[in-house]
This record gives structure tokens, sequence and C-alpha cells, in this order.
């Protein structure tokens, strides 16, 4: 991996083993909602105490080859609800959906693009003119369509159903003009999304005249042309777009009003930026300084896909970096390279992780710059996000600032005032002020820092980490034939079962030494003792689960007190004394290694 896969096959073998379950399948499930079983609650708790230890307590040093200071939060899932009406998230956090009235289908307006054909004679000059502006820029436009579909990665099963709605369409003999939507076929491929609803040859024989594609989003389509079709009945029955916020509600206390109504968080972000002057105060940090979090968001999506990717409850680790905002390009460049690195560390292979800059018509209004660092997950012809790293200037201080009334959410720099005291008539920064000095004099020791946020999914890189290591290969059997093996090759950090401890047999005193060992390595790391079955099924189910170590207790271990230790990638036995297993485990388990 990641070559392609199918996903439903792959969501059964996580199933299978124990990674990762739906949300209450006993009553058939509950869309956007994963469980993680045994094997998966391992390895998602591995991925989050990595990042806690690489980012939180021992970050690398920072451009300027200092240590860089770095605590933790752990802030409530529901918080005072003007807490989402300054950041944003009340009025803005919305997807435009339009309904459809006929197959009841609910779609972002923004991803549904409309193509249709003109036939030059029933067109006037005047519109010919502008439809030929228009069509010049069509690979572009397709283009932008193709970036924003991207996000939405439909099934190959939902791209087949829409070509086969478009197959429908087409000979029902309608004329032209006749609209199709791309929406679901963009990942199909460019050729086909080029084509999709064109006119058949033996149209284009009886239409000579039909005139190039004209490609709008949908909104513009509607108030150009009239109704556009639904992309999933094809029944001109589609809603007017409405914003749909993606905040799940609820309310606190018995009442369910509106003055009670409150939201389950949609990122972990805001609780830093709320407890960011009782950090400073707490801990009495000096600039540049980071807060990490780790914890549950929910949004309701639209459309929850691809298995865990998009879900609409799942963990984000974030970091909310604090710096002048001289610096703050320099520390933006910073982390967006260390957080790409971090991955590769990780297992990840650098030719599947793109960082990826966005245009600026991506970008948030306040964002200064912001890199996506994307993933080629197999489901999916573009790389996708796993993480955002954004420069988002002062814009959620001085908005928490301005809604809470707070006038403390900045940071006065008191080293450099105190190192400009000459020739000050006075020492205090408060009476100081009461001189009316320039704005510019004052912003050099009372400002508002900027924030560099490197923002991560926790799931997702679960799932990114789950298809990485997924490997088919051949290995010899117990007579030496060959036989396929399906083997987990996360890195040692991340895999759920660091080791797993046999007796080659059970007798001869075996078992009992092989549980001395196992009682010895589990107060360290997550150890499994397996005594059931010929070795050679014990291993492969080690190789599925992904144990990068199984250590084998024979008639040798009886007689000198060593094991054999198995590498699960490069298949080699290695005798090892009892009592050195525990450090060749923790060699492969140190960061870095
Ligand atoms: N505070 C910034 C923020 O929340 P975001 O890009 O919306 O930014 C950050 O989310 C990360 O959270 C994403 O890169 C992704 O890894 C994860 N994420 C966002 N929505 C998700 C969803 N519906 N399901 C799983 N992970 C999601």
């Amino acid at each position: 991996m990641p070559t392609k896969i199918d996903m439903a096959r792959f969501a059964k073998f996580c199933k299978d083993m124990g990674f990762i379950f739906q949300s209450s399948e006993i009553y058939g499930g509950i869309n956007g909602f994963w469980d993680y079983g045994p094997l998966g609650v391992e390895l998602k708790r591995n991925v989050k105490e990595a990042w806690w230890q690489d980012m939180v307590r021992n970050p690398p040093p920072g451009p300027d080859g200092k240590e860089i200071r770095m605590v933790g939060l752990d802030c409530s899932i529901i918080m005072n609800p003007k807490v989402w009406v300054a950041s944003g998230h009340v009025g803005g956090f919305s997807d435009p959906m339009v309904d459809c009235k006929a197959c009841k289908g609910r779609f972002r307006a923004d991803q549904v693009w409309v193509v249709a054909w003109f036939r030059k004679s029933t067109l006037d000059p005047a519109n010919m003119q502008r439809m030929q502006e228009q069509s010049a820029d069509l690979q572009q436009r397709i283009d932008a369509a193709m970036r924003a579909f991207a996000e939405g990665c439909p099934t190959r099963e939902q791209v087949s159903a829409f070509n086969e709605h478009i197959r429908k369409a087409q000979s029902s003999g309608e004329v032209f003009p006749r609209p199709a939507v791309i929406k679901s076929v963009i990942t199909a491929g460019r050729d086909e999304a080029r084509t999709v609803g064109a006119p058949t040859k033996a149209e284009l024989k009886l239409y000579p005249d039909l005139e190039v594609p004209m490609i709008e989003p949908l909104e513009k389509f509607e108030r150009l042309l009239g109704h556009p079709p639904c992309p999933n009945c094809g029944k001109a029955e589609l809603t007017e777009a409405r914003a749909f916020n993606l905040m799940f509600e609820s309310h606190a206390g018995p009442i369910a009003s509106d003055e009670n109504k409150v939201y389950l968080r949609p990122e972990t972000a805001q609780g830093i930026f709320a407890n960011y002057r009782n950090v400073l105060d707490s801990t009495r940090l000096k600039l540049p300084f980071g807060v990490a979090q780790v914890g549950k968001a929910f949004r309701n999506e639209i459309n929850p896909r691809n298995f865990t990717f998009r879900s609409r409850e799942f963990e984000q680790m974030e970091i909310e970096f604090f710096c002048h905002p001289d610096e703050s390009m320099r520390w933006y460049e910073y982390w967006r390279d260390l957080r790409k690195r971090w991955y590769s560390t990780l297992g990840i292979k650098s030719s599947n992780l793109v960082p990826r800059e966005q245009g600026k018509d991506e970008l948030a209004h306040y964002s200064i710059g912001t890199t996506d660092i994307e993933y080629l997950f197999p489901f999916s012809d573009e790389p996708q996000e796993l993480e955002g790293v954004a420069h988002r200037g002062s814009f959620d201080l001085d908005a928490h600032a301005k809604h809470s009334g707070n006038d403390k959410l900045n940071y006065f720099d008191e080293e450099r005032w105190n190192a400009d005291s000459a020739g000050r008539s006075t020492n205090s920064f408060k009476e100081w002020l009461k001189t009316n000095p320039p704005a510019a004099e004052v912003a050099k020791y009372q400002f508002t820092p900027h924030v560099i946020e490197p923002s991560a999914g926790a799931d997702r890189f679960t799932l990114a980490v789950l298809c990485e290591a997924y490997t088919e290969d051949k290995v010899p059997d117990a007579k030496g034939n060959e036989e396929t093996r399906v083997v987990m090759r996360f890195h040692p950090r991340l895999a759920p079962i660091k080791c797993a401890v046999f007796p080659l047999v059970n007798k001869d005193g075996m078992p009992e030494k092989a549980l001395e060992l196992y009682r010895s390595l589990k107060p360290h790391f997550n150890v499994f003792f397996d005594d059931k079955g010929a070795v050679g099924r014990r291993y492969r189910r080690q190789d599925e689960a992904g144990t990068p170590f199984c250590v084998t207790v024979d008639g040798d271990t009886m007689k000198d007190d060593t094991v054999t230790v198995r590498d699960r990638d490069t298949l080699k036995q290695e005798r090892v004394p009892m009592s050195q297993v525990r450090a060749v485990i923790e060699k492969a388990l140190a960061p870095g290694a």
C-alpha cells in the first residue's frame, strides 16, 4: 500500500483483526461513527502518544537552535457557546447545501458543477461571445472543479451509479441544451470528466452545430440557465442552496430552549485560545511557546466517507504556537517542515506524503499561509489532507478579545521593556501609556502574538498508518512451500503489540519459561502470550497484527537461557540471551529508530 485497494475488503480486514468496527453495528450501524477494537485502540493510543512525546515533551530545537517551550491542555468538549460565535463557527462553519425534493438527497452546492452543451443556432450573438469566452478557460474550470471535488472522494460504486444515470438521461432523447452534473464523475478520470453528459456520436451527427460545453458551479448555472438536475436522480427539483451548520447542537440543563443551546466542539483549537491568558499566568511562559491538545471533535459532515477518513466524531491533535509577528513566517516554515518529517519518521514513505501550499483563493480570509500535508490514500487518485499547518495571524486572539471584552489576550514583552529602560521617565508600562506614546512604540512591547497552527487528525493518521502498513507478501511455510501472508508493517513505535512470546511446544518446562519472560516484559510494553497451535500459525497471526518481534522459547532455552527473536519484516531469527530481549525491543521503539 498504498496501491489501489478495495476499501470494502480493507474495512473487512480491519474488522476481522479487531482494528476498527462500525459503531453500533448490531443495530445496523450509524453513518460517520466508528469504534476501535482491541488492536485498533492500542494503535491509536500509540499514534497520540508518539505525537505528544515528539511535539509536546520532546520537540526538536527551534530554527535558532534553542529549545522550544510546549505545554498541554485538556479542555471540555462543551464550552460557552459564545466561544463559537467569536471563532466564527456559529456564523460561518457551514456548507452551502441543496436538497433534492424528489429523491431527498442532500449535496454540497459548491461541489456540484454543471456542464451544458449548446446549439449555436439557439444562441444569440451576445450569448455566443460569452460562451466562447467561458469555454476558453474550460480546462481551468474543470481543474478547479476537480480540486473542489477531490475533497469529497466518491466511491467507485457511486461513480458508476452516477454514470449509469447519465447514460439513461442521454438515451431518453432529451433535446439540447442538456445539462449534466459533473460532481460525481470527476475522480473517474479527466477524460471521463470532460465527456460525461456530452453528446453521443449519433447526436453529434444530428446536431452538427453543437457548441463546446460551458461548465458552471451549480448556483451560477441556476442563475444563468435555470434548474440543474439532481446529481443523484437527475430530476430538476433541487432547492435553493442553504447554509447547513456542521456543529452538533445540544442543550445544557433540563430545558431544551435556545438560551440553553450548546455545541459539541468542532475543533480542539478554540479551547486553547480561550485559555491563552490562563496558560500565560499559570506558567509564566515567554514567547515563543506552544500549547497542545489532543481530543475529540464533532462535525455533522454531510457526506461521511472513505471509512474513517471523514467521520462525524473524530480526534484531533492540535498545536497553537504563539510567536512574535515578526518571527511568524520563520515559525510557519519550521512547523510545516517538522510536521511533514514527523510522518516519515513513523514509517510513512515520503513519496506518499505531499505538502501542498494552499492557493490564495483557498485560504481562510485571516490566514497568511496554509500548507496541507496530504497523503496518497489508496482509495483516491489525489492525495488527501492529513494535517493543515496554518499561519492564523492574530485572528483568534483578536476575535476572543473583542467578543469577551477581555483586554488581556495580548502579550507584554517585559524583557524588551526592561532592556529599553534607558532615558525613560518611568519604569511602569501603565504610567508610560498615559504619556500617549506613538502606537508603533507601544507595539514594540505590547502586541497580540501571531499563531501557527499545526492541526492533525488522530483518526486520519491512524487510517494512513493502517493503509501504509498493509502488505501482502510471499513467505515459505513450515514445509518450505510459498504461501501468501498479510503483514502489517507498522513502525515498532506504533505497533499495537510490540512482542509476542511463544513456547515452541507445551512441555519440557517451555510454557513456564515463556510465561516468565512474558511477565518480565509486560510491565514495559504491550506483549502477547500465545501457546495455541502450530508455531507457524502463531507467527502468521502476529504478522497480521503487525507485531514487530516474536520470541520463541525452545529446547535450547532450557539449556542456555537464550531465545529466538524473529523479525517481522526480514523474517530473520536471531538467538539472544533472554535477559537481552527487553533491550532489543527498546532499541526499536526509541524515537527516530
Ligand atoms: N483548527 C483547525 C482545524 O480544525 P481542519 O482542517 O478543519 O482544521 C484539522 O481539521 C484536521 O482534523 C484535518 O487535517 C483532519 O486530519 C482532521 N479532520 C477534520 N475533519 C475531519 C473529519 N470529518 N473526520 C476525520 N478527521 C477530520
